[in-house]
């Protein structure tokens, strides 16, 4: 059952604006930002809002986190890695500190939301004068006001767990592709996964908000909108199915948005009238991503997933009758506890069976508070280390498989940008997000050009412009 979002309030908006206000009036503040993102698509975009907020503040962003007088890790927790990684990064800059006392550390976005980590940086990372979780992230302009008047660290994370913030200033990375963020959090509870824990309960926003932000930036020039949610297919629930994921695709289609992606979509809950909507659209992409996560059902079962593989396979084989040359991509783990050799094979022929055009490969990392960290049987580092590069070597194969597959075929590829080792030629996505290779110049970019596949190497695509 999904929770009803509560929308932030006129008064807490008024809060925020004069917060803003009166930062711009003070002598003594940052005048120079620069965010570091770690973790995924959506956290990318909470960063393009916090962009957004610190400009409005009258800060101008640094392209070197040397430069800036305020850094922010926008941090990820997913996995034990991501977390390590953006903990070394922080301290690094501790030492820039010592030179340079007036500078501002900040922390936020996943990792600070769990009440461990929060307690740990009050007490271990003293250094950092302003962390605050995924719930607080509009309030930015209220927290700073804070440390800047107060001269103390600042530390939030509870509020509203259900909260949407809408209105948000967005400061954009691209301009040909924007992030739409549809829904918020997640109510699945994978056993593995510490998302709905740091992301909180499920809430969408609302189809008017959606469609407006849409059509603004199919105005400004957008070329593809890629809707964000944790489980784009629940996007509605708790509106008595007067808002769902295929209606709002349909909408979206119909608002001429030239390319419209989506993720993730929880295998569950892909469902025949969404398979439908993609068959039937004219901007939705030939491209899905659909987590699988492991080929054994046993370990499905214990990831609390809720589909066997013979439903995943199902799935594919519809998606596959209804969308000609729609390519898949997915997200996979080894070393689940008490994965068994022959469990871990069942991801390695999976993999063949459903021929991925790319996945994402992880190690099982135990997560403090989900119910996968509680269950006995882990797999030694060894181990893990050989499993995947087993499957890594098997995701390969099906990528090389597909890219030959795709020689001689037309694409459309927006054009991205110039191509990193060749000035001369230019880069982009085919509608199955492949990359493509291709002679070009700089007024290509934000294009969509026809092309033919004429080779294919081990990561990208190489075309050739089609003569119209
Ligand atoms: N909501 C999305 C993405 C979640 S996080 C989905 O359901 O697919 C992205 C990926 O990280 C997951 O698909 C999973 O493969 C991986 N992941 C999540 N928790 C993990 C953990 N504890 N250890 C290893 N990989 C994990
Ligand atoms: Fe995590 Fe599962 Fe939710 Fe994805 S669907 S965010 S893997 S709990
Ligand atoms: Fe994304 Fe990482 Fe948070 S994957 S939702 S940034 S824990």
């Amino acid at each position: 059952m999904q929770h009803q979002p509560v929308y932030v309030t006129e008064a807490k908006r008024l809060e925020q604006e004069s917060a803003i206000e009166q930062i711009l009036s003070m002598q003594e503040r940052p005048k120079s930002f620069h965010i570091v993102t770690y973790g995924c698509q959506m956290n990318a975009h909470d960063s393009e809002k916090l962009a957004g907020m610190l400009i409005q503040m009258g800060m101008t962003e640094a392209a070197d986190r040397r430069d800036a007088d305020l850094v922010l890790f926008n941090t990820c927790c997913v996995r034990d890695n991501a977390e390590r990684r953006a903990l070394g990064n922080v301290t690094w800059l501790k030492e820039i500190k010592k030179d340079k006392p007036e500078l501002i550390i900040g922390v936020c976005g996943c990792m600070v939301q769990q009440p461990q980590m929060a307690e740990r940086i009050l007490k271990q990372y003293r250094f950092i004068d302003l962390a605050f979780g995924t719930h607080n992230l509009h309030r930015l302009p209220t927290l700073l006001l804070n440390l800047l008047t107060k001269r103390t660290r600042v530390v939030s994370i509870s509020d509203q767990e259900n909260l949407i913030a809408e209105g948000l200033p967005v400061k954009r990375l691209n301009a040909h592709h924007a992030y739409i963020t549809i829904m918020y959090g997640c109510d699945n509870f994978c056993s593995y996964c510490i998302v709905p824990y740091v992301r909180g309960r499920e809430r969408s926003r609302k189809m008017a908000d959606i469609l407006h932000e849409a059509e603004g930036l199919l105005e400004s020039g957008v070329q593809e909108i890629m809707l964000l949610g944790q489980n784009v297919n629940s996007y509605g629930n708790g509106s008595e199915g007067r808002e769902t994921f295929p209606g709002l695709l349909r909408e979206l289609d119909r608002l001429g948005v030239p390319r419209i992606r989506f993720m993730t979509s929880h295998p569950k809950d892909l469902s025949d009238e969404l398979i439908d909507v993609m068959a039937n659209s004219s901007h939705i992409c030939n491209h899905l991503h659909l987590p699988v996560q492991s080929g054994s059902n046993e370990i499905l079962r214990l990831m609390n997933r809720r589909y066997t593989r013979e439903d995943y396979l199902r799935k594919v084989e519809k998606l596959r009758a209804a969308v000609p040359g729609i390519g898949l991509t997915t997200d996979l783990i080894v070393s689940f506890p008490g994965e068994t050799e022959a469990q871990f094979e069942d991801t390695c022929s999976l993999v063949r069976e459903v021929g991925y055009d790319a996945a994402f490969t992880f190690i099982y990392s135990p997560r403090e508070g989900t119910q996968a960290a509680k269950m006995d049987g882990r797999i030694p580092e060894e181990e893990s280390s050989r499993r995947i590069e087993k499957l890594i070597r098997e995701v390969e194969a099906s990528t090389a498989r597909v890219h030959q597959s795709m020689i001689g075929k037309d694409e459309m590829v927006l054009v991205e940008g110039l191509s990193k080792r060749d000035p001369n030629k230019i880069s982009g996505k085919g509608t199955r997000g492949i990359t493509v290779t291709l002679d070009g110049s700089a007024e290509d970019i934000g294009r969509i050009i026809p092309v033919t596949i004429t080779s294919a190497a081990v990561n990208t695509l190489r075309g050739e412009r089609k003569e119209r």
